[in-house]
């Protein structure tokens, strides 16, 4: 029904103003219509431990003066059927005597899920809607993280039309332009955790840090993937990891041993702390260990990867890449020698390539901001 996609892309934009703040909940968004089609309440899952979207959109609704009941709710997510920092919101909305409930995607959660069925014994109409992608999607990472054990990665990168992400010479300061640049800054200020890997350290010295953004809701981790423990003792990263957390990831074999001693003592003095990671059975760090470590033990939710080739050849092949936020700038380099997105062995064929879908495009000054996201969602 064209109201279901109007009504559930609005509950998802209001979901979508608390990125970086509701995590690691779902973001959730909730629009009540009145039976005469006009919006009466609007909530969105603003903070992590704070109201769900449903009782503030009824709560925003009584505000107004207006009864929620009879209403319709069209909510991003089933509601809740259970009690965990806040009391189930099915239960609020057939306290509010809400008449139907308009819902995109499921709740998988064994502990929280079962809202539709309370709903139903209540007497209250339940329909499941997929006429929003961005509603059905919003719920994907926190999906993905509770059936997987992993953040959710976002692999971010700037390239030029003829799919460059730098010149033959390891230049890539700046493809994209300032606007896309500002809304790297705005990511970053909502993740828990950036990773880049040693070659990028090398050639572009980054600080990886949020900067020039109104509110920074996170100060995500830096962690670098440096196998041999490489990393120059003089870049801006290890320079800054008394003011922002740095993690150094190297193979686990290099904490104990006494080459690596001095260097280890040095990078440790400056304030960062190694990580030893496990052997793949390649024989290079074994990256879905590190990223479920990375979840398990640092609580990160969200990982934004800011990488060469390299690594996103890498994570691309074992299929450890979520989403990607993929700013195209208006520049051709017609080299064969610059440098493509994903190096390595991702696949040899059509069928086999990492197949994703799109889910917003966004122009931003004279780039286009694409996002992508996996082609099955685990959860759709
Ligand atoms: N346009 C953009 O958005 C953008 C963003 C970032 C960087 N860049 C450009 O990308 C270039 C750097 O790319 P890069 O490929 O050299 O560096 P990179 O991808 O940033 O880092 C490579 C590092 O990752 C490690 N690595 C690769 N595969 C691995 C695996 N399976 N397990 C564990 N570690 C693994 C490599 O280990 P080994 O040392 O063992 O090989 C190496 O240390 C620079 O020119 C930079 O300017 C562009």
């Amino acid at each position: 029904m064209p109201d279901d996609k109007a009504h559930l892309d609005l509950a998802a934009r209001l979901a979508l103003r608390a990125a970086g703040d509701a995590e690691p909940n779902p973001l959730v968004g909730c629009v009540l219509v009145a039976p005469d089609g006009r919006v009466i309440g609007l909530g969105h899952h603003r903070r992590f431990g704070g109201l769900h979207a449903e009782r503030e959109a009824i709560l925003s609704c009584r505000r107004q003066g207006r009864d929620p009941r009879g209403s319709t709710a069209f909510v991003t997510l089933e509601p809740c059927n259970g009690h965990g920092k806040q009391p189930p919101c099915a239960e609020a909305l057939i306290e509010a005597r809400v008449a139907r409930v308009v819902f995109a995607a499921p709740d998988p959660s064994p502990s929280k899920g079962g809202g539709e069925g309370r709903l139903r014994a209540a007497g209250v109409e339940v329909a499941r809607s997929d006429a929003s992608p961005l509603a059905s999607g919003l719920a994907e990472p926190w999906i993905h993280r509770m059936r997987t054990g992993r953040p959710w990665v976002i692999a971010k990168w700037a390239q030029t039309l003829d799919g460059r992400v730098a010149t033959r010479m390891g230049e890539s300061k700046w493809i994209s332009g300032e606007a896309s640049r500002r809304r790297v800054h705005r990511l970053r200020a909502r993740v828990d955790a950036i990773v880049t890997g040693l070659g990028t350290v090398v050639a572009d010295d980054p600080m990886l840090t949020p900067r020039g953004v109104r509110r920074v809701r996170r100060r995500p981790l830096r962690v670098v993937v440096d196998p041999d423990l490489e990393i120059p003792e003089t870049c801006a990263l290890v320079s800054t990891a008394g003011q922002a957390p740095t993690i150094v990831a190297c193979a686990a074999e290099l904490l104990g041993a006494e080459i690596a001693r001095l260097k280890r003592e040095r990078l440790e003095a400056a304030g960062v702390t190694l990580l030893g990671t496990p052997a793949s059975a390649r024989g290079w760090l074994d990256l879905r260990e590190l990223l479920t470590g990375l979840h398990r033990e640092r609580g990160v939710a969200t990982v934004l990867l800011e990488c060469g080739p390299g690594l996103m050849g890498a994570l691309f092949e074992q299929d450890l890449i979520d989403e990607a936020v993929v700013y195209v700038a208006p520049l051709v380099l017609g080299d064969e020698l610059a440098r493509g997105v994903a190096e390595g062995r991702v696949a040899r064929s059509l069928t086999a390539g990492r197949a994703l879908r799109l889910w917003r495009v966004k122009a931003v000054g004279g780039d286009v901001e694409l996002t992508y996201r996996r082609r099955s969602p685990r959860g759709a």
